[in-house]
């Protein structure tokens, strides 16, 4: 069978999935695949569909129309095999409020087939708990309740992980603490499917990514394939306010790669952004700056604070949403 190392090597694979509550239909096809040992990030926005889609993953409701697979089983039928195979972090934690952390931990390591070789005590010093096991679940604040959710997540060392949000709620120093988590789960190979909305996350920590919105992915790759349509940006500032600048330079800013400058007053200058268009060629920001150099040594401007960036992540995140009003 010729598929069949394609087929072990995927984890995941969704394949023009639609899901409907009633007459609304909230995944509108949907497919996408992720390897074995792959952080994939499943980015959208409030409403895209990404929980219904996990959902699904999970079992919890048979597709509309196309596929689910994860480790080459159906959820939805194969749950027995599939559940001490998988570790999840739902959107919505299902806590029971008077356990203590505690008995919240041990109560699932006695449901879990395998509660692995974590302790009690290394899973709460993992996700910065291990203070806190007598205390009731209900008197967590909320990132807490979400570090607590994670710790359960990975107890029993699952091969695939579904993340629904996971840092949503926590502190800055709690959210890379996640991260470095899911660092170390992907180098261990474990295979992590996640949902999130702070987009620096998915750059840090994903393989892959797929942006969705109103049930449609819309664009998807690693971060760079993804990012590197939005062009490239060059900043500088110029030490004379714009009115002062228009009197110096009879003929303007010069166009860059046919792209004309925006300015903005700033301070007592002014801040000149060139936003280069999408191009496949690598070295487009770097042609541009010649020209450039050349014309601010002409009429004797130093450009200030000259940055040239990469379009990022947020800017393709705007555009998608934008594109899709
Ligand atoms: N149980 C439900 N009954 C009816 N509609 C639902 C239900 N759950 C979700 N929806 C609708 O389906 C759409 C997709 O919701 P979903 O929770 O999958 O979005 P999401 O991408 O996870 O959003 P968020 O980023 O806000 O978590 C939304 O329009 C939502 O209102
Ligand atoms: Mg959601």
């Amino acid at each position: 069978m010729r598929d069949e190392p394609a087929r072990a090597a995927t984890a995941i694979e969704v394949a023009d999935f639609r899901q409907a509550y009633g007459d609304f239909e909230a995944v509108r096809g949907v497919s996408f695949t992720v390897r074995r040992g792959e952080v994939f990030a499943l980015l959208g926005t409030n409403g895209a569909g990404k929980t219904t889609t996990m959902e699904s993953l999970l079992g919890f409701a048979r597709p509309r129309a196309g596929s689910v697979r994860v480790l080459g089983l159906d959820p939805a039928k194969d749950g027995r095999a599939l559940r001490p195979r998988i570790g999840v972090m739902l959107q919505e934690g299902g806590f029971l409020g008077d356990l203590t952390v505690g008995e919240t931990v041990r109560l699932w390591r006695g449901m879990a087939a395998d509660a692995g070789r974590s302790s009690m005590a290394g899973t709460l010093e993992m996700v910065g708990l291990a203070t806190k096991e007598r205390t009731r679940v209900r008197q967590l604040s909320g990132g807490q309740r979400r570090r607590l959710d994670l710790a359960l997540a990975v107890l029993a060392e699952p091969e695939v992980l579904f993340l629904d949000e996971p840092s949503t709620g926590m502190d800055p120093e709690a959210r890379r603490g996640t991260w470095q988590i899911i660092h170390d789960l992907r180098a261990a190979g474990v295979t992590v499917l996640l949902t999130t909305h702070y987009l620096e996350e998915a750059e840090k920590l994903a393989d892959r990514l797929a942006i969705m919105h109103q049930g449609r992915i819309t664009t998807s790759g690693t971060v760079d394939e993804v990012v590197t349509p939005a062009g490239d940006q060059i900043h500088f500032r110029l030490a004379l306010p714009p009115a002062g600048l228009r009197e110096r330079l009879r003929e303007g800013l010069p166009f860059l790669d046919g792209t004309a400058a925006t300015t903005a007053h700033s301070g007592d200058g002014t801040r000149v952004t060139y936003a280069l268009p999408a191009s496949p060629e690598a070295g487009r920001a770097h042609a541009a700056l010649r020209p450039l150099l050349d014309w601010a040594d002409k009429h004797e401007l130093t450009l200030e604070r000259l940055e040239v960036c990469r379009g990022t992540l947020e800017d393709v995140f705007l555009r998608v949403v934008e594109e899709g009003r």
